[in-house]
């Protein structure tokens, strides 16, 4: 039985947040000096997530699963779980989201262990710029894994990329460019209120549309049909076959689309990414409940997941976790 929800969604992707540490600092996500990491002995061990995935996709119909941090590359052992994870039977389709510090040395082996997909994090171009936004001087090793991953055979190697108002908003059509040329898929995240600062404010967020006008002064963009449940809505650029697209969280919320559900890196089940509730899966799995009972929890975890995020309801309150320790 599926993952549905009482406004008739299905929760076929599962996002796994394999740590809530980051070797980054970007100022929308963390402080300067970094937050209160999980204890040790609350993380899920490696067997734990096995486990977990496998009663997703064995008996809650989850067929993709996209591994997620913080920096999920910080995990040690991360190749030996992704070998672990496509021996899972079906097999789901596996990806992760990294900020790429790490993936010049990783892709490789994580491509032989059996990753799909890999989508990498980089706002700027500019070494300085770099530096404002993420409060280290690691641009190079950013660059060097994407290199990395297409050299590896992920196609296509995507690009995420967030605007700050006054330190990058002026380079979409440089960052498009860049992407066009070098075979990568860029999409532009809309800020969202999840930062652990609580400093988010709508009135200084970069919006999909001024992005998308901003480039369209540069580019001719032709809106593709078929998202789906994709949190990106896509165009082809100069009549293709390049893409971009804008994740608009924000001003266009996807909301009735959802397909998605995450299990947080201590073992908490999120049916939102603005969800003020959790369903602790660790606990009833250390004291010795069965997969069927494990997999009823997670129904329920899901069934009364809300019809949107609310953003614009005056009744929204931030989540009280990051979403360094959500997973994008
Ligand atoms: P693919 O399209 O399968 O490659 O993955 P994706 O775009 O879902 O994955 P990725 O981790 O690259 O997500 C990009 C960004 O989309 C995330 O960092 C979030 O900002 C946003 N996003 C992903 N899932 C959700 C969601 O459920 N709700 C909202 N509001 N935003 C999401
Ligand atoms: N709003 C939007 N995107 C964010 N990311 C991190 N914090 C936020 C936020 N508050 C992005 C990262 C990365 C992806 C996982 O989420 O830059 O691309
Ligand atoms: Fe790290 Fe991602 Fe947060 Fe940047 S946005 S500090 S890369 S978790």
């Amino acid at each position: 039985m599926s993952l549905t929800d009482t406004h008739g969604r299905i929760a076929t992707d599962l996002r796994v947040s394999l740590t809530d540490r980051c070797n980054l600092r970007c100022t929308y996500c963390m402080p300067a000096e970094g937050l209160a990491w999980l204890p040790g002995e609350r993380m899920l061990t490696d067997d734990e997530v096995v486990r977990l995935v496998g009663v997703a996709v064995g008996r809650l119909g989850v067929t993709e699963v996209r591994l997620t941090g913080g920096e999920p590359m910080l995990r040690p052992g991360l190749v030996e779980l992704v070998a672990r994870l496509a021996a899972l039977r079906p097999r789901p389709e596996l990806s992760v989201t990294t900020n790429g510090l790490i993936l010049a040395r990783l892709a490789g082996p994580l491509r032989a262990a059996g990753l799909d997909r890999i989508n990498v994090s980089l706002d700027t171009l500019d070494a300085d710029r770099f530096v404002r936004i993420t409060r280290r001087e690691r641009l190079g090793d950013v660059l060097a894994g994407l290199s990395a991953a297409a050299a590896s055979g992920f196609t296509p190697v995507k690009v995420n990329s967030v605007l700050v108002r006054g330190v990058n908003d002026d380079e979409a059509p440089r960052l498009l460019r860049w992407c066009l040329r070098e075979g990568y898929e860029l999409r532009f995240i809309e800020q969202m209120p999840l930062d652990a600062q609580h400093a988010w404010r709508r009135d200084t967020m970069v919006t999909a549309g001024e992005i998308l006008a901003c480039l369209r002064a540069e580019f001719t963009l032709t809106p593709l049909p078929g998202r789906g449940s994709a949190p990106a809505e896509l165009f082809e650029v100069n009549g293709g076959p390049g893409r971009v697209g804008v994740i608009a969280s924000v001003s266009a919320p996807f909301c009735a689309a959802c397909d998605r559900v995450r299990l947080t890196a201590d073992g908490q089940v999120r049916d939102c990414l603005f969800a003020r509730r959790e369903s602790d899966l660790r606990t009833p799995m250390r004291a010795g409940a069965d997969d069927e009972r494990l997999a009823a929890l997670w129904r329920a975890a899901v069934r009364g997941k809300k019809a949107g995020h609310g953003i614009d309801e005056p009744t929204f309150r931030q989540p009280d976790r990051p979403m360094s320790a959500i997973g994008g």
